[in-house]
């Protein structure tokens, strides 16, 4: 009794008291309307003062005129809070200005302060100018709800409402002496203790409540936190701040792998976590810009910039100039389409034609083609396409460039993706129908067929780094082909033992393997790992991870990992007695027992020596697709009416 009365106070208070939720990275996938990332919840006052962070971002916004003018704030109060000698002194980059906010505002649901941007290059989407210009004070999905323009529509002059991200003090806030938040930008190599120390005076624990953080959850650069501050904030000495990495780090191969006992290594403060697989899922958001790929322009970049300073707007550093580099070089095998032949292929992009997402079906001089709507950076997807020519892997036959938008033209899969056949829940589609024993390992020796080439069989290798079951598609015949590249990177030629990192992880919850989640560590037993979640979908029928990414308590995190389909194959064939109990409990039910049990077994067998929780324990891809070859082979032999025979005399024998 007593126990449910605390539970009921908890949950009232949690629930009226609440302070603002963390948006985690969710700003990265404009096409998921997050509440989160719309903005702070109006929880408190209707209006208050308030205080944002910038960083100066010459050329453009490195004064405190252009910066006020930008954030529509007064640029004397910019100058006089932060100690600058007048209103058109030139601001180092990446110096932290605080920016002071007059009036931040209830605007229906979520506090905010409107400032607006008029559109200057065509290159500028509602993801750029939040992440770019705007640093991460507004988000691509607040901008979309209450803007006029359509993504897809946007053109040089348009003045849209940037929702600038603001709060004020709950009650209960307020009550604890404090009487502002600032917005806080954080950057790589920031922690809570970090903040604490920029911002004298406000410790740790306060930072955590106030964003509703536990000191284990991972932030995320190009984020913002709230810092709760009670007097009015001084300037601020961010020249100690760890200086973004210049590359990617390498380290030597040392047993990094497996989580260990729990070595929070440094790498993971920032950028590094489970959360943000969650909510990148396969999609097509396309907007992202990997951290690596700037390397690659940061020996060009050096020449024209200070070393460190990594711009976001001005030409040698965005994502654009990379990407129409990369289209430039893609010419050549490729077909470049006119916007005008794209909208009449797709009927205008019509609801009609619409496949998934922001992928439309178009028909180009007869032919079924896929047309995809693609934000921000494609370059990667397009230098990957137009090298690759295999029969299972989704083949680019153009692209067109329109108002910032690229759309990459695909040929047309028929059969939907594999997702579609194992998880489709709607009703009277094809779909309904049920994959027989010999498409599913037919699909999987495509798959590792595909890898296998891009592992093994180009220069340089690449790693797919974003396989699921929504990322393989099947064609008329059933045949599996690989599509969706916004991820995948080239495997880098690197000194004998040296592996490559990331600090930004992104991928698809339930197919990452541990050593990236927990390290960043990208090597091609990544897509390994994934092949054997996949291998156990197309067994089992059941998801990668059951748990959608908009429902529930998205904080639980801790019981989700009983649910991943990689530990559920290990435990299929971990041994004991009732294997064959275990194996018909884990085979999907619509197969109806329709299948080989030996080799269903060497199938769940192959999983999970994919999902090992130690990479050097999987074998290559080489290996796997040697191993499937087998059972594809035995599985066009086999005929389901001897299975059948069979299971009957056994339980006739019983
Ligand atoms: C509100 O303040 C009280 C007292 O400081 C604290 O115990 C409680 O946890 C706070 N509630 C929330 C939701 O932060
Ligand atoms: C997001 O929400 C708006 C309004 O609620 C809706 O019109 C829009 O279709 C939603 N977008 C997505 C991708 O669900
Ligand atoms: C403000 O800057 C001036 C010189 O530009 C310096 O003398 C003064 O000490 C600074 N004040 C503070 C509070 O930092
Ligand atoms: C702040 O904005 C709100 C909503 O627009 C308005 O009602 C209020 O008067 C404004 N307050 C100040 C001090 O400008
Ligand atoms: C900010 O803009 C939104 C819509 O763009 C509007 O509803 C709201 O009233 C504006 N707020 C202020 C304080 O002007
Ligand atoms: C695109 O914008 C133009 C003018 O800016 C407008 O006439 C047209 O209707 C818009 N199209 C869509 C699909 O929103
Ligand atoms: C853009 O819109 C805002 C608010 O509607 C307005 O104050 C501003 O003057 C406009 N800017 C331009 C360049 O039209
Ligand atoms: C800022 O901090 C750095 C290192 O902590 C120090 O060397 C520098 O003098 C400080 N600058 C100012 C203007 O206080
Ligand atoms: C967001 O902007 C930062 C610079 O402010 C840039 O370094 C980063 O790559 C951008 N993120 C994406 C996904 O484009
Ligand atoms: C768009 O292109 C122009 C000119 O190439 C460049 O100056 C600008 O920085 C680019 N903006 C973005 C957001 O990529």
């Amino acid at each position: 009794m007593l126990w449910w009365w605390s539970t009921l106070f908890f949950l009232s208070i949690h629930g009226s008291q609440a302070q603002q939720t963390y948006v985690d990275n969710r700003q990265l996938d404009c096409n998921i309307n997050y509440t989160t990332a719309y903005g702070y919840t109006c929880n408190g006052p209707s209006s208050c003062r308030s205080y944002l962070t910038f960083r100066s971002q010459p050329p453009r916004y490195n004064t405190p005129s252009s910066i006020a003018a930008l954030l529509n704030s007064n640029p004397n109060d910019i100058t006089t809070l932060n100690n600058f000698s007048s209103n058109s002194a030139t601001i180092p980059a990446d110096t932290v200005v605080v920016v002071p906010i007059s009036n931040c505002s209830c605007s229906g649901e979520w506090y905010q302060h409107n400032a607006s941007y008029e559109l200057q290059g065509t290159n500028e989407t509602y993801f750029s100018v939040a992440n770019n210009t705007y640093e991460g004070l507004s988000t691509c999905q607040a901008m979309i709800s209450q803007s006029t323009y359509d993504f897809r529509n946007l053109s040089v002059g348009n003045n849209i409402t940037v929702p600038l991200r603001c709060a004020c003090p709950t009650a209960n806030q307020t009550a604890a002496g404090i009487r502002y938040l600032l917005t806080y930008l954080i950057t790589w190599g920031n922690t809570y203790e970090y903040m604490s120390t920029l911002f004298a005076g406000v410790d740790v624990q306060s930072i955590l409540d106030a964003n509703s953080l536990s000191p284990e959850h991972i932030i995320f650069p190009f984020t913002p936190i709230l810092i709760p501050l009670r007097t009015e904030p001084t300037r601020i000495n961010n020249s100690a701040t760890p200086a973004p990495p210049p590359a990617p780090p390498v380290i030597p191969v040392t047993p990094t792998t497996g989580g260990g006992s729990g070595s929070s290594s440094k790498w993971t403060i920032v950028g590094v976590g489970i959360g943000v697989g969650l909510l990148l899922i396969v999609s097509v958001s396309g907007v992202l810009v990997w951290f690596f790929r700037k390397r690659k322009n940061q020996r060009r970049r050096q020449s024209v910039l200070p070393a460190k300073y990594t711009p976001a707007i001005p030409p040698e550093s965005n994502s654009w100039s990379i990407s129409s580099e990369g289209v430039r070089i893609a010419v050549g095998s490729l077909t470049v389409y006119k916007y005008d032949e794209l909208l009449k292929a797709t009927g205008d992009f019509s609801d009609e034609n619409r496949v998934k997402g922001s992928v439309y079906r178009g028909i180009f001089n007869g032919d079924s083609a896929a047309v995809k709507v693609m934000r921000g950076d494609v370059s990667e997807e397009i230098n990957v396409l137009k090298q690759i020519n295999h029969s299972n892997i989704i083949r680019l036959s153009g692209f067109c460039l329109h108002q910032g938008n690229t759309y990459l033209v695909y040929e047309f899969a028929d059969n939907g993706s594999v997702s579609d056949w194992l998880h489709s829940t709607a009703k009277n589609t094809k779909y309904d129908s049920v994959l027989e024993w010999k498409q599913r390992v037919q699909i999987a020796h495509d798959i590792a067929d595909a890898l296998n080439y891009l592992h093994n069989f180009i220069t340089p290798p690449y790693i797919h780094k974003n396989l699921t079951c929504s990322n393989v598609l099947l064609d008329a015949h059933m045949r599996a082909k690989i599509t969706n590249f916004g991820l995948a990177r080239s495997v880098e030629e690197k000194e004998n033992g040296e592996l490559q990192l990331t600090r930004h992880v992104v991928g698809t919850f339930g197919y990452m393997p541990p050593e990236y989640i927990e390290n960043g560590l990208i090597t091609p037993k990544m897509d390994v790992f994934a092949l054997g979640v996949l291998i156990s979908e197309l067994l089992s029928g059941k998801e990668a991870a059951t748990r959608s990414p908009l429902g529930g308590d998205e904080k639980d995190v801790v019981g989700l990992e009983e649910m991943q389909l990689s530990e559920m194959v290990r435990e299929v064939v971990r041994g004991g007695d009732n294997v064959r109990e275990k194996l018909g409990g884990f085979m999907d039910g619509r197969l109806r027992g329709e299948y080989p049990v030996e080799l269903a077994y060497s199938m769940a067998e192959i999983a999970s020596k994919c999902v090992a929780v130690d990479l050097n324990d999987r074998p290559s891809v080489a290996e796997v697709f040697v191993a499937l070859s087998k059972i594809l082979s035995s599985s066009l032999d086999w005929d389901p009416s001897d299975e059948l025979e069979h299971s009957r005399s056994l339980s006739h024998g019983r």
